[in-house]
Formats: structure tokens, sequence, C-alpha cells
């Protein structure tokens, strides 16, 4: 296989937003190729560290090899970074000072066809799994799934309109034969969506995305792991939060919100029965997005969201 690449989305951004410092201690939940742990240990040199996770042995071991130089600073964990508690108390570590989630797929996944992430691989097998040991692939929801919750699937996770005829269409296709190929799952969808709705980019992108968000529960626990992390932060410290579609950046809003309010009582009550404390503070009123000149060199950079908050 020819050496794939990862351009890590707005770097600098996320490292500033960070405050990295040298001697802190970070979590990066999504280490991918590497890039954002790099620059956080360059940035943190001579003495801090990273405690990386990722589901995807590819990811792990290339990561792994390609900064062996940090030794000892760099601790890379096989693990769902919603384990977040888990890896921390495992490590005995008390508090991050800065925690970063670049949510989604990696150039790795997209790009090595046989991962079965693209829909521009025909011929390739339904997968779609960051982690290949995990029992379900797209190939299992496509065939396994009941209609109406393969619509709605397609309809919530990919907000693709024409989700009632997809899955229609594919519940009809499997009574023949499995659908097994990416290449039987784009012709299904191609007939499944009227010709004056297919400007809209690639037929097949809005299903594809909603499918693998399923096969990878992308979405599940989120909200919750993002309000664990914020207080897995020493005082002061940030978690920041890459997002590529509406859905996940939705999520981190109101996560960050949540962990904003203050108290919920009543203002007429003389004193506060709530109990609701403030645990953080957004730094990012509005979400900062990439500059023109990350956009000429990487289109992935197009949709993603980079959304902070602050431990108070
Ligand atoms: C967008 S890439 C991260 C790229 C990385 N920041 C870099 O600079 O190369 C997302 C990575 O997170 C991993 N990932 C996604 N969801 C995960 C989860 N819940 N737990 C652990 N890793 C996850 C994917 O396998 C993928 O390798």
């Amino acid at each position: 296989m020819a050496e794939l690449k990862h351009i890590p989305v707005m770097l600098k951004e996320c490292v500033s937003a960070l405050n990295v410092k040298s001697g802190g201690i970070y979590f990066d939940g999504t280490l991918g190729g590497g890039g954002h742990t790099r620059q956080i240990l360059e940035s943190s040199a001579p003495n801090g560290r990273v405690i990386a996770t990722d589901l995807d042995d590819y990811a792990i071991n290339r990561a792994k090899e390609n900064l062996n130089e940090f030794g000892d600073r760099l601790t890379v964990v096989k693990s769902n970074f919603k384990n977040f508690s888990q890896v921390k108390d495992g490590l005995n570590i008390n508090g991050f000072d800065g925690i970063l989630l670049d949510l989604g797929v990696s150039s790795f996944q997209l790009d090595d066809r046989s991962r079965g992430f693209s829909y521009l691989a025909d011929d390739e097998k339904l997968d779609m799994r960051m982690d290949a040991s995990s029992p379900v692939s797209a190939e299992t929801v496509v065939n396994d799934y009941k209609e109406s919750e393969l619509k709605r699937i397609i309809s919530e996770y990919g907000e693709e309109r024409f989700a009632a005829a997809i899955a229609h269409n594919i519940a009809e296709a499997r009574k023949l034969c499995p659908i097994t190929t990416v290449g039987q799952l784009n012709a299904i969808i191609e007939k499944s969506i009227p010709a004056k709705f297919k400007h809209d980019g690639h037929p097949s992108k809005r299903t594809f995305q909603a499918i693998r968000i399923e096969v990878n529960g992308e979405l599940d626990g989120l909200y919750g792991t993002i309000i664990e992390m914020t207080r897995g932060l020493k005082k002061g410290g940030r978690i920041a939060i890459l997002t590529f579609h509406s859905l996940e950046d939705r999520i981190v809003k109101q996560a960050f919100r949540e962990l904003e309010t203050d108290c919920i009582c009543d203002k007429s009550l003389p004193v506060c029965v709530c109990g609701k404390k403030r645990e953080a503070v957004i730094i990012t009123k509005h979400p900062i997005t990439a500059g023109e000149e990350e956009l000429k060199i990487n289109p992935r950079a197009k949709s993603a969201k980079l959304r902070v908050a602050e431990r108070v």
C-alpha cells in the first residue's frame, strides 16, 4: 500500500487554544496520524506528556513508530476515548492541562480503500470499522438492521431527505442477495435519489456518513464524555474539540453550555437550592474555522469547527 498521509486540521489553532506549556500533561483522544500529538509534545518540551488513545490499530502502530523520538513522554493506549476516566485513573493522573478531540475519520481510513469507508471504491467490501475487532461492520448494518432502523439512521445521521426510499430499496435488494460491496450499496442509493436532486455532491455521501456513524457509535455517549473529560481537567485546563458535521458540533455546543451554566434556581429564591455550579467557561463564543491558506492545502478542513472551553 502506498504511504498514506493525514494533514492535521487547524494545528496551530488547536495547540494555541490548549495553551500548551512546558511540563504540561495532555490527553489526545483521537491520535490518528499523530500530527496534533506531535505538536503538543514539541510545544510542551522538554518534559510535557501526552496520553493518546485511538481505536484503530493501523493509526496506533504508525503513530508509535513516528513519535518514537518522544520516548516515555508519550503514552499510547488502544481505547475508545469514551473510556477517558478509566484510562486516566489507570495511569494515576489527577488532572490534565489540556484535552483534544479531533472527531471522525482520518485520511488514512478514507484513503485506504480496503477499509470500505469511501464510496469511491466500488469493489471493496462494506466495512467502515475504525476498530477492526468490533463485531458490527457496515455490512451488518446494511443487511441485518430493520428497514425502519435504517431509515432513522440515514435520516438522522446523514440528514438525507431520501432516507425512506434508500432504506426501502436496501430492504428489497437484500431479499435477493446480501449487500456486501460498496458498489452494490452505491447502486441502490443512486436509484433511490431522483435525478434532479443528484447535484448536491456524490449521491452516496450522506448515507455513507450515516452508516459510518452507526458502525462506530460516533455520537453515542459523546455528550456525557465531554462533561466527564472537562471534569478531568485541572483548574484553568482547556478542552478543544474539532468537529466535521453539524450533529457533532451541536453536541459539543450543548455540552459546553451545560458546563457553563451556573445556578438555575428561580431568581426569587433567597438561596440556591439546585446546587448547579459553573464548571467551565466557553472560550469560543463562535467556533473557530480554518483560514484560506489552510483550505487551499487541505480540503478536509472545510467543514471543521473548533470549540474550546476552560475548566474553572
Ligand atoms: C480525524 S482523525 C485524528 C487525526 C489526528 N488528530 C492527527 O493529527 O493525525 C480521528 C482519529 O480518531 C480515531 N477515533 C475516532 N473516534 C474515536 C473514539 N471514540 N475513540 C478513540 N479513537 C477514535 C479514529 O480512528 C481516527 O484515527
